[in-house]
């Protein structure tokens, strides 16, 4: 049974985890630097890599004593896209771990880990793999991208829509940030819309509206801005948990509205794949499984913990690479972007 050490390090999670080929995950421990960056608002990139270098060997120190490095099929690092000091401390880790102990090195694209992520399960966990069907249409939504791929099989997927400004994650972390909930704040606004009652006709915001495939959130964030621009703190305290339910219904409902076109545009996907922080909100889960089941058409959904930035994503996918007999020897790039051969840009 193959087993392969997954490292992320491409923003501000220091991820470290062993997944087997049945993406069964044996060992996941993550450390995000929230407290770090939350003064800021935003991820501080040389704070986060300085902070990488100091939490990565502990992790991969811990995940050694639950499996040896002699049982390990290879190495995975996220080498793309992201920030580049960040990504430097799992590529240079991987590529070191690669080199002294003859394990073969997979640098993997952070985006496509996610579209695969719906498949991992914990050992403790009855669930098995839930198995991918090709061609699906993926939904990757995070705190940097916001994005729909047509995907044909592992390496080889069409971009079909992505975001013309901010990401659906980033929106919601700049409402939050007005509503004073520390960074990253799209889990407090989940939190306080759960079970929230929605009226379109009297919502503080309106629908979101773009032409084409594309995402657009930058209207809701100025909207949210002008109108928080001249209120009181009583207002907002008032109001706030309405807010925050009509905020993130007319979020999902842009996000839902690109995935119905989307959808229809092409009948052959034979499931929905989900991955990416914002899969993890309540509303987005809950309005995708309806769509789905009124559709008949299956959507994976990965477990909480699989949503945000991890290793085993990484790990499960640099594995499915492995056994294709794609690796990387240690010449492997580290870009801050996706590269000109990379899974969605290669011709089919
Ligand atoms: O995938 P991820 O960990 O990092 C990127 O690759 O960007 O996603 C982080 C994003 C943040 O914007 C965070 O606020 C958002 O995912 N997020 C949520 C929820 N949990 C995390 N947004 C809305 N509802 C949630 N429950
Ligand atoms: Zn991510």
């Amino acid at each position: 049974m193959p087993i392969a050490l997954g490292i992320e390090t491409s923003c501000d999670d220091c991820s470290v985890s062993l997944v087997t080929d049945q993406a069964e995950v044996l060992f996941l421990s993550t450390q995000n630097q929230d407290a770090l960056h939350c003064d800021f608002q935003g991820v501080v990139p040389e704070l986060a890599s300085r902070r990488h270098e100091n939490q990565i060997l502990p992790l991969i120190e811990q995940a050694l004593k639950q499996v040896p490095l002699s049982k390990i099929s290879l190495i995975a690092s996220t080498n793309r896209p992201g920030l580049l000091g960040s990504l430097l401390v799992a590529c240079l880790t991987a590529k070191t771990l690669s080199f002294a102990y003859d394990k073969p090195l997979v640098g993997v694209n952070h985006l496509e880990a996610h579209i695969f992520s719906s498949a991992l399960f914990k050992s403790e966990q009855t669930k098995q793999q839930q198995a991918v069907k090709f061609p699906a249409l993926a939904f990757v939504v995070s705190g940097g991208h916001s994005s729909l791929f047509n995907v044909q099989d592992v390496g080889k997927s069409i971009l079909i829509a992505s975001s013309r400004d901010d990401a659906a994650g980033e929106a919601f972390d700049k409402f939050a940030r007005l509503l004073n909930y520390p960074w990253p704040g799209g889990k407090h606004i989940d939190q306080l819309a759960l079970n929230g009652i929605y009226d379109s006709k009297n919502s503080f915001f309106t629908k979101i509206k773009t032409k084409d495939l594309s995402f657009s959130f930058s209207g809701i964030k100025s909207q949210a801005q002008r109108l928080l621009a001249n209120k009181n703190l009583d207002w907002i305290k008032k109001h706030k948990k309405q807010l925050c339910i009509d905020y993130q219904h007319t979020i999902v409902d842009h996000l839902m509205d690109k995935l119905a076109l989307a959808f229809e545009s092409n009948t052959n996907y034979k499931q929905i794949l989900v991955g990416g922080g914002v899969s993890a909100n309540s509303l987005f889960r809950k309005r995708l499984m309806q769509w789905s089941k009124n559709r008949s058409i299956p959507c994976l959904f990965p477990q909480k913990e699989f949503c945000t930035d991890n290793g085993a994503m990484i790990a499960f996918l640099g594995l499915k690479y492995f056994l294709k007999g794609q690796t990387d020897d240690l010449n492997m790039l580290c870009s801050p972007q996706n590269l000109d051969s990379d899974f969605f840009i290669q011709n089919l």
